[in-house]
């Protein structure tokens, strides 16, 4: 490799290691979120919002997405309801995470209602999408 190349490389390089990946599916979901009325999502309130706590009726009286997917993200969650294994969320460590926008629709719907009991808004689901997006690893 001559020197030019080198330095090329590693001024292409440098950056990307510092960007966050982005599938196409959270751009994608972000800009429509923002046509939607959501304005720059944030992750630190995408955090708060996925470890808060909601009511819920019968046996579920306590309800948060931490119920089935646990605060750290990258480790594998239990469903509450079926005991059945939940993959990591994080993109990182499970890279088929956050790649289907058909899939992260329907389980917003689905979750949001079961956990807050109402859909979620554009402005949560970018902040949450980001908030998951963006875990580098272990994290509590
Ligand atoms: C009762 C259990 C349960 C709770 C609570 C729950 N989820 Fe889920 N979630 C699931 C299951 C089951 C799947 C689908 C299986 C899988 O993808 O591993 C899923 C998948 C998802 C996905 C799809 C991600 C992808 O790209 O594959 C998103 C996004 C998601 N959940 C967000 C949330 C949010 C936000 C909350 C809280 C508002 C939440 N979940 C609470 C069980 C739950």
């Amino acid at each position: 490799m001559n020197k030019k190349m080198l330095i090329t490389g590693l001024l292409v390089f440098i950056p990307m290691s510092f960007t966050q990946a982005q599938s196409d599916s959270v751009s994608q979901l972000l800009a429509d979120y923002s046509t939607q009325g959501a304005t720059t999502a944030d992750a630190e309130q995408g955090k708060i919002l996925w470890q808060k706590t909601f009511d819920g009726k019968g046996e579920f009286s306590r309800r948060s997405c931490t119920s089935c997917h646990t605060r750290n993200l990258a480790k594998t969650g239990k469903h509450v309801k079926t005991n059945k294994e939940i993959k990591p969320m994080a993109p990182v460590v499970n890279p088929q995470r956050l790649t289907n926008i058909k899939k992260i629709k329907k389980w917003f719907k689905r979750n949001c209602k079961w956990t807050i009991g109402r859909e979620c808004t554009a402005q949560e689901k970018a902040n949450i999408l980001v908030y998951i997006n963006n875990q580098s690893g272990y994290q509590e």
